[in-house]
């Protein structure tokens, strides 16, 4: 059984804009899937339907078989959600109340708490600014807390919405680390980006979304042939995939 199906999902906003539409897509456990598409083809829309923060117009989408909308905190603890500006992820004055925050709010026992915020800032290499504010941060530094937050709830799919967005070239090395060490650890991991020439050679699928519809989805390496002709650049070189991050395999 995939861990995560999206069925028929369609999305319409308030003002008629139809964001996402029949969406059908089966993830299975231990996957590391990339999203690709150009500026409005609703891959953040599709996100966020994906632990509930949004509510189909048409469709589902189901976690271990069971519609996300029959227990939305189960929902929310099973899939973290990495949103594309890590400063609208920040709700705490100190680091480490940012991390507590996600547990606090699943009702994990007071007692735990502690300890979790203490390996999900261990994971990500931030224990010696446990108390810092969040706002004082690099970017990249502010994009492992908002991965440190997720972490925290324990999750087993892990959607990253653009995590490359603003980062300079370190930046992007960690964040690409740890998402690559989320992925070995057994985390189910989507990734939305079209910097795919970061993230290619680590993926073992990849879809595209283009207009709101999923066009294409399959093997990169079968995909990728059909990408620009949606908008998305192609980051093959002599019909090899390029990645300027290969080492990191
Ligand atoms: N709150 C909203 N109200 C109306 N339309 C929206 C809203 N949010 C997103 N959209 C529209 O939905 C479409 C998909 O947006 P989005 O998922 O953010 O695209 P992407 O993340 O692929 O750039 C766009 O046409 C966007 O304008
Ligand atoms: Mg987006």
């Amino acid at each position: 059984m995939p861990v995560l199906e999206i069925q028929d999902l369609t999305h319409v906003f308030p003002d008629g804009a139809v964001a996402i539409a029949e969406i059908n897509l089966k993830v299975n456990a231990g996957e590391f899937l990339v999203i690709a598409g150009p500026n409005g083809s609703g891959k953040t829309v599709l996100a966020l339907h994906l632990n509930g923060l949004l509510r189909p117009t048409r469709g589902k989408v189901l976690l271990d078989g069971e519609p996300i909308d029959k227990n939305i905190i189960a929902a929310r603890k099973k899939v973290g959600l990495v949103f594309q500006d890590p400063d609208n992820q920040i709700v705490g004055q100190t680091v480490a109340e940012d991390v507590a925050f996600g547990p606090e709010n699943l009702n994990f026992p007071p007692a735990q708490v502690g300890m979790i915020v203490k390996e999900s800032l261990a994971a990500v290499d931030l224990s010696q600014f446990a108390t810092r504010s969040p706002h004082a941060l690099s970017g990249g530094e502010k994009r492992k807390l908002a991965i440190a937050g997720i972490l925290a709830m324990k999750p087993k799919i892990i959607v990253f919405d653009e995590p490359f967005t603003g980062l300079d070239y370190p930046g992007v090395v960690q964040v690409l680390k740890e998402i690559l060490r989320l992925h070995k650890t057994g985390h189910t991991i989507l990734l939305i980006t079209h910097e795919l020439e970061k993230v290619l050679a680590h993926a073992d699928r990849l879809v595209i979304m283009h207009k709101g519809r999923l066009v294409a989805d399959g093997k990169p390496e079968s995909v990728i042939y059909r990408a620009e002709s949606y908008g998305v650049r192609m980051p093959l070189k002599d019909g090899e995939k390029v990645s300027a991050l290969t080492w990191l395999k």
